[in-house]
């Protein structure tokens, strides 16, 4: 059987990641496609766990390294447990962050090597890539005041403007890396526009599956 296709959604603090994954998913089953919808870090019971670890303020302390291994090792279940079973089996994965934000937030915003990013990449995914990627983007101001109105700043939504800028650009240059791959859409505009180009990225691949 044909493997499912793997879709992940991206970007900064309150672009409107979850906001458009209820889009996302409802757009791929009414094209008849079986969907996990899923998130990172987390998507299982024991990656939910390390989530609440790595947001959580207290641990404001947390060495660079360790976040990074977190993240993997949260990615390493999540793919195991959930992710390549369902790909397997021919359904359709959503998943809210994935590994570019890895390389965002821990490799441009945190300043680690790239270089230990891709190593870790490829011990745990061995190849395995998303078919789309759509980064929503957006000012880092403009999406941490949307991400503020809705609920106290986790971990991450403490730390400078400055950091955001970088995780910024970091999604911008994975874009420019992988451009078959990745669609960057401007997420600055009404929900509605959003959502047409959003429709638009997915359309070629409803189509050819
Ligand atoms: N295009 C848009 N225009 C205006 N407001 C929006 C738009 N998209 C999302 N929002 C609002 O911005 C807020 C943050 O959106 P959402 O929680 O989806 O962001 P997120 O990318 O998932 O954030 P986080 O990185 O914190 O998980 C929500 O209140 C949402 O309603
Ligand atoms: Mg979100």
């Amino acid at each position: 059987m044909k493997r499912g296709c793997f879709i992940t959604i991206e970007g900064g603090e309150g672009v409107g990641k979850t906001t458009n994954m209820e889009f996302v998913a409802a757009l791929i089953r009414s094209a008849g496609k079986t969907l996990v919808c899923t998130r990172e870090p987390g998507g299982t019971p024991l990656g939910e766990r390390l989530r609440e670890l790595l947001l959580d303020p207290r641990y404001r302390g947390m060495a660079p390294d360790c976040e990074l291994l977190m993240m993997f090792a949260a990615r390493a279940q999540h793919l195991e447990e959930r992710i390549r079973p369902a790909l397997a089996r021919g359904e359709w994965v959503l998943c809210d962050r994935f590994t570019d934000a890895t390389y965002a937030y821990q490799g441009y915003g945190r300043g680690l090597p790239l270089a230990h990013i891709e190593t870790l990449e490829r011990m745990v995914q061995q190849g395995l890539q998303p078919d789309l990627t759509l980064i929503l983007d957006l000012p880092p101001a403009r999406g941490l005041a949307r991400a503020e109105a809705r609920s106290t700043p986790d971990r991450f939504e403490r730390e400078q403007l400055a950091f955001f800028e970088r995780v910024r650009e970091g999604y911008l240059a994975r874009a420019r890396e992988a451009p078959e791959r990745c669609r960057v859409i401007d997420a600055g505009q009404d929900l509605d526009r959003v959502r047409a180009q959003i429709r638009e990225a997915l359309q070629p691949l409803l189509e050819a599956t």
